[in-house]
């Protein structure tokens, strides 16, 4: 399990809105993720799987959250605020039946800074491409709405993140000095966002059917 690296002073933003999808998909993730069979193994594309979270989410990102992350959870009602937060974007990948992965994105109005707030990626479907995935549709849904970079933290010693961050070309630009509750430093990452019109694909808009 990692430690949670996101910044310790997020609050969660506050008020109504569908920036995570207020439908109801109509399908409940039961809450599977963390104890059901393992994910199915036959091909999937993951690319196209990911979509704005919905209601019907909820039980899964909490489940995704408890297999993931062993410190500094988020609630289930934290979870729920971002869910109908103007202000976050929460995005999900999907195989067939299970939560592959999740991702929460904050885009505060009139900011051209979005900040990548949470990511986690199910250990069942680890290096099948669901991180990748899911970091380009933050970075998509980040450019919809205006934003020309995107920021992030991350603990200085969560290796697997700060690989898949280079990876996806992100660059270091500073570091928070004891910036979690180990004292252990958060680093700081950045990437300039092309504009919507360069990105040749399409920004993640509204739940897939
Ligand atoms: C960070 C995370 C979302 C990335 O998921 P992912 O993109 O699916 O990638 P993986 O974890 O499979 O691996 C990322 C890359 O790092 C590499 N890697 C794995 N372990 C590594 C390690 N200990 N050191 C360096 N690189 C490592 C992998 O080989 C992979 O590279 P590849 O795609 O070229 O093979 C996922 O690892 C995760 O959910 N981690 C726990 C939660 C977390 O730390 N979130 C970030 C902070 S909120």
């Amino acid at each position: 399990m990692a430690t949670r690296s996101r910044s310790r002073d997020d609050t969660v933003p506050s008020g109504g809105g569908a920036a995570g999808g207020e439908t109801d998909a109509g399908e409940s993730n039961g809450g599977e993720a963390a104890d059901g069979p393992p994910l199915q193994a036959a091909a999937i594309a993951v690319r196209s799987a990911v979509r704005l979270a919905v209601s019907a989410d909820l039980d899964a990102l909490v489940a995704l959250e408890q297999a993931v992350f062993a410190t500094d959870r988020m609630s289930r009602q934290s979870i729920r605020r971002f869910l109908s937060s103007p202000s976050a974007v929460v995005l999900v990948a999907r195989t067939q039946d299970d939560l592959a992965g999740a991702a929460v994105l904050l885009v505060r109005n009139r900011s051209t800074v979005a900040r990548l707030y949470s990511i986690a990626v199910d250990p069942r479907a680890a290096g099948r491409g669901v991180g990748p995935a899911l970091l380009e549709a933050v970075e998509s849904s980040a450019a919809a709405r205006g934003a020309t970079r995107i920021r992030l933290e991350v603990h200085e010693h969560n290796a697997r993140a700060i690989a898949r961050y280079h990876k996806a070309g992100y660059r270091q630009f500073g570091r928070h000095a004891r910036y979690y509750e180990d004292q252990g430093d958060a680093l700081r990452f950045e990437k300039m966002l092309a504009p919507p019109s360069d990105r040749g694909v399409a920004p993640v808009a509204r739940p897939l059917p």
